[in-house]
């Protein structure tokens, strides 16, 4: 057996400030033509095939190292210590079955799909506050209140907490991000985030409590309460996780997608053909072409052996999913919303255990934004140049100029 620390790897450094955008793209295509499958990176390695990527995420001897992350940084105690080890990221083994047991019904496809309808009308509502053409900024006038509504209502919040919601989950995601977490300022305002995000699901938990409603608060407290199986503690970090989850994340593709369209006029009419036929195909084909998770990381909780390699305990893993997504018949380097490609493959979403619990909600927020757009706005162009954030945590857009018409 090879130790990995003894392999001839190249590098691939992605997490600096101004990998972004093209230079991002540059970097990652760089690596492609290599006949390799793993690559060095400053903090560990980068796995660049699909196969070895699922081998990391689903192997039984690793675990996701936000622990590890926040001893780096540190965070030994205090509400971003309580958070971090109480998310549902951070869980494994029974604990986790358990959690993901309760939670899953109410992120099913089916339960996903109830909420396409009050989607659809908030789509409606934000695109009435745009003007009837010309120049908009999608990230603030279109794909950020869309989604930070979209998420409000699924979890049973008042519609005006949307912007609350969003600040939220942006800010406490950064947690994830070693960048941000480098920024004694920035780790300030997270600590002061969580406890301010805690005291709000709480009040929201104990309003839902009598006041029961179709969304996925009441879901979960109706999961407690069938079989006292989720402690209060349990159900206001589980939702913790899912509002932390659940904003940035359909944010960024959606914008990304609508990026992508704008840069491919030609596939932009084949949606506006289809619009309902083929939302589903540009979604997924954003999610493998651009994914905004393109690396997730795990750690070695033993010595793990893989193609002859060992890799000893305490090893950092970033599994590639920009790569993964690429390999093999399914992937390839060209965006194409019109290729029979099986979403099921791609690595954007994770596998494994911790395999998204948002997934469902997530493909139905883009899918509806796109087809609504699509039947609604007949020329997408873009207007200057997209500014993209850094892929170190989620990989969005901080700006995106377009011009539509109607
Ligand atoms: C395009 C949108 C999204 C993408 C690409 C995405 C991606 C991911 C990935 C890659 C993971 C696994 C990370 C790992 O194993 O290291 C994950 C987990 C998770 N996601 Fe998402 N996500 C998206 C949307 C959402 C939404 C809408 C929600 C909530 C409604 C959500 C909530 C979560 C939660 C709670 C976990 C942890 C699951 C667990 O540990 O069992 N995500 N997501």
């Amino acid at each position: 057996m090879t130790l990995v620390t003894d392999l001839e790897l190249p590098e691939l450094d992605a997490i600096q400030d101004h990998v972004r955008g093209p230079v991002f793209d540059e970097l990652m295509s760089s690596i492609v033509g290599y006949d390799g499958w793993l690559a060095r990176s400053p903090l560990g390695f980068v796995t660049l095939d699909r196969e070895s990527g699922e081998f990391f995420l689903r192997s039984r001897a690793v675990m996701f190292p936000s622990m590890t992350l926040a001893a780096v940084f540190n965070i030994t105690e205090g509400p971003l210590y309580e958070e971090i080890s109480k998310n549902l990221i951070t869980r494994h083994g029974d604990d986790h079955r358990r959690l993901r047991g309760l939670v899953n019904p109410a992120l099913a496809p089916r339960r996903a799909d109830t909420y396409r309808p009050a989607l659809r009308a908030l789509l409606g509502e934000v695109m009435n506050s745009l003007p009837e053409s010309g120049p908009i900024e999608f990230i603030a006038d279109f794909a950020k209140p869309y989604t930070s509504r979209a998420i409000a209502y699924v979890l049973g919040a008042p519609d005006e907490d949307a912007p609350k919601l969003h600040y939220w989950s942006n800010l406490i995601q950064r947690q994830f991000d070693p960048m941000s977490l480098m920024d004694p300022e920035v780790l300030a305002e997270i600590e002061q985030g969580v406890v301010d995000c805690y005291a709000y699901i709480d009040a929201l938990i104990a309003t839902r409590r009598v006041e029961p409603g179709d969304n996925l608060i009441s879901d979960l407290i109706g999961a407690e309460e069938a079989g006292d199986k989720l402690n209060q503690d349990e159900l206001r970090n589980l939702i913790f996780s899912i509002l932390l989850g659940g904003v940035d994340t359909s944010q960024s593709q959606l914008s990304h997608a609508i990026r992508l369209l704008a840069a491919h006029p030609d596939q932009w009419a084949l949606l506006r053909e289809r619009p309902h036929e083929l939302a589903a195909n540009v979604t997924d084909e954003s999610l493998r072409y651009e994914p905004i998770t393109p690396f997730t990381a795990r750690v070695t909780s033993e010595e793990v052996e893989f193609r002859g390699i060992t890799f000893p305990e305490n090893t950092v893993i970033f599994v590639s999913s920009w790569h993964a997504n690429r390999d093999g018949a399914q992937g390839g380097d060209k965006f194409d919303i019109t290729l029979e490609r099986d979403g099921k493959r791609l690595l954007t979403f994770g596998a494994g255990i911790h395999y998204c619990v948002g997934a469902n909600l997530a493909r139905a927020e883009i899918q509806e934004g796109l087809a609504f757009l699509a039947e609604n706005v007949t020329s997408i162009k873009a207007d200057g140049g997209a500014e993209f954030g850094t892929p170190s945590g989620i990989y969005g857009l901080d700006r995106l100029p377009l011009v539509l018409e109607r």
